[in-house]
């Protein structure tokens, strides 16, 4: 059976659907800290070492899938709350997957680089210096990955993830959230103002692609696996104003103006685009969503989810009444 951490999450609520599709409802264990009603599921603060050894142990979890964790922007407001969670969590994930001998899914970042890291094509292997808790959390991450996998033969296996762009469950507290609050912006209150500045140019992926990316990844032949700290991976590179341009296309009425907060010194730290050469190598990884077919999308399928955008949305059923969403966009 597979265990998710943080499964009502951004990635973890979209991750919960692609195992239950793939592998059957009954197969997949969510938990989080905050309780639920939903059937498969266990509240757990991945810091309770007890408190996860025992639902391992009486579901008995082969797979972990462990999302729990604070982000960038977070992270600076409660930087010792940040260390607890993505450390200790973590820890307590590759000490039960040795004893237990599970498999682990983990997701570390583009912020394990930093102000001296190559900004293009950012090589596998280089200068890590992040300027965030954040960033400390997932190279320390990392590392205790690498260290687990040579020194105990676990099989935990990692990407960078860049920032996630995604319909389903709002990000929460990172510094590349501006790429989704601009999407509920254009379609609820037509203009946006924006927390880094237009040409600020990172590396985003669209979600299909990172549940196809996880998917991918931990059905792969251990043995073609070179990298055990974690595989850089890119998608797509824009900027916040080459993002508006292009939402914009489709929603003419849409504003932007950029009123840069203390997120710009995260983003600036972070490089613009990443070389995934030795993903795309060891495991077949390859995106499917460009900028233009990621935006289309998006909007497509926000505009079914809130209630009298007006977006006009091909091929929406309007018997099927479209969700009402409380959107809450942090500034
Ligand atoms: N999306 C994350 C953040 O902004 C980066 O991993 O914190």
């Amino acid at each position: 059976m597979l265990l998710i951490t943080g499964s009502q999450g951004q990635i973890g609520s979209d991750l919960v659907t692609a195992l239950q599709n793939r592998y059957g409802v009954d197969q997949v264990l969510e938990s989080g800290r905050r309780a639920s009603d939903k059937n498969l599921y266990e509240t757990l603060d991945v810091t309770n070492h007890q408190r996860f050894r025992e639902i391992i142990s009486a579901y008995k979890i082969d797979t972990i899938y462990h999302l729990a964790g604070i982000l960038s922007a977070k992270g600076e407001c409660y930087p010792e709350r940040c260390w607890q969670v993505n450390i200790h969590g973590l820890k307590n994930v590759l000490e039960l997957a040795k004893k237990y001998s599970l498999k682990v899914f983990w997701p570390s970042s583009i912020a394990v680089f930093g102000p001296h890291t190559p900004k293009q094509n950012t090589p596998q292997t280089t200068i890590e210096d992040p300027a965030t808790m954040y960033g400390i959390t997932k190279v320390t991450g990392e590392l205790l990955c690498q260290y687990y996998a040579q020194r105990f033969g676990v099989d935990v296996r990692s990407v960078r993830f860049p920032g996630i762009i995604s319909y389903q469950t709002l990000p929460g507290g990172g510094t590349t959230d501006f790429a989704v609050e601009m999407f509920y912006a254009a379609l609820q209150q037509t203009h946006y103002t924006c927390f880094v500045r237009p040409d600020t140019r990172l590396p985003m992926m669209y979600m299909p692609d990172a549940i196809g990316a996880m998917l991918k990844l931990m059905s792969a032949d251990a043995a073609a696996l070179t990298v055990r700290s974690s595989y850089n991976l890119t998608a797509i590179s824009f900027s916040a104003a080459e993002l508006f341009a292009e939402i914009q296309k489709h929603v003419p009425t849409f504003t932007c103006d950029y009123c840069p907060d203390y997120r710009q010194a995260i983003a600036d730290s972070w490089p613009s685009i990443i070389d995934d050469t030795q993903a795309r190598q060891d495991w077949g990884w390859q995106p499917t969503y460009g900028l233009s077919a990621m935006v289309k999308d998006m909007l497509h399928q926000l505009a079914m989810r809130i209630e009298g955008s007006g977006f006009p949305v091909a091929g929406f059923d309007s018997a099927q009444p479209a969700k009402s969403l409380s959107i809450q966009i942090s500034q």
